[in-house]
């Protein structure tokens, strides 16, 4: 099986990441017990995820000039992503403000920054697209640049994969043209009907595994591992950029995969920390 070339055009963050027992109630002060700073964002989580579940993967996204940017491009060439459609906009970087509470549940505030600069697709990224087996997006950044991708993506034939995240309701004629959706059990039943023209849909489910329901309209789920959860940041993007790395083998397989690769990613804190390379979600496959 060829190796994908995935483009993912999304946002990437700076997450800082408080850790507590209790996440507060509106108007409550609670104490924390750890602070860290981890690098994150959706478009970037799922670029990693899915260069190191094995794809060629080439980023589209913005950071800023900030303190935080050269952390942020260290993290994508460390993980084997292209980084040639990197662009640095004057100002600040993404930054997520994220609590973890005790069970490893989180709340998460995205502050755009370079994310929100993003105003259209360069004639760069545009031929990184029609090059591409693959593209990937979320909402992270703006919906316009996302559109005008993803319209680009099917006149030459790439495969369209949306995470709708943070989720928004979209035209119609924009779900006409995903190939492939992956949404939260929540953002499910928020887009409702609006899935309905899309082929391939996926939609996880915690620990629970996944759901798949293709263009036959027959549905199967697929369970992931039990694992000791630490933190859920991020386990949806580690989730759909392995699916991407692996969707040319068929959505049976890349569930299966993605299922894995998910469930390992919460067993550590902080989005980009906790992404599996392939040999490890290799060897929980095997066990
Ligand atoms: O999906 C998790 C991600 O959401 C975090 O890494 C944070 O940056 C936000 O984009």
């Amino acid at each position: 099986m060829r190796t994908p070339l995935i483009a993912v055009l999304g946002s990437i963050n700076m997450d800082l990441v408080t850790t507590t027992d209790r996440r507060p109630d509106p108007g409550e002060t609670v104490l924390g017990n750890g602070f860290t700073m981890v690098p994150g964002g959706k478009g970037a989580n799922q670029a990693i995820a899915a260069s190191r579940a094995g794809g060629h993967v080439l980023f589209l996204g913005a950071i800023g000039t900030d303190v935080f940017a050269p952390r942020l491009r260290a993290v994508l060439t460390e993980s084997g992503v292209d980084t040639t459609g990197l662009r640095t906009l004057d100002g600040p970087s993404g930054i997520a403000s994220i609590v973890v509470d005790g069970t490893g549940e989180n709340s998460i505030i995205v502050v755009g920054g370079a994310n929100a600069g993003m105003t259209d697709p360069t004639p760069a990224d545009l031929d990184a697209i029609a090059a591409a087996d693959i593209l990937l997006c979320q909402l992270e950044v703006p919906v316009p640049t996302v559109a005008a991708a993803i319209g680009h993506a099917r006149a030459h034939d790439t495969t369209v994969m949306l995470n709708p995240s943070p989720v928004q309701r979209l035209a119609p004629d924009l779900w006409a043209q995903v190939d492939i959706a992956v949404v939260n059990h929540d953002e499910a039943a928020h887009l409702g009907d609006a899935l309905g023209p899309v082929p391939h849909l996926v939609v996880t489910l915690g620990g629970d595994g996944a759901r798949y329901r293709g263009p036959d309209r027959a549905e199967t789920t697929v369970a992931g591992p039990p694992v000791e959860v630490v933190d859920t940041t991020g386990a949806g993007d580690t989730f759909t950029g392995a699916l991407a790395a692996r969707w040319p083998e068929g959505p049976a397989e890349a569930l299966r995969f993605a299922c894995v690769a998910g469930s390992l990613a919460t067993t550590a804190l902080g989005a980009s920390a906790s992404i599996p390379w392939r040999t490890e979600i290799d060897a929980a496959l095997s066990r």
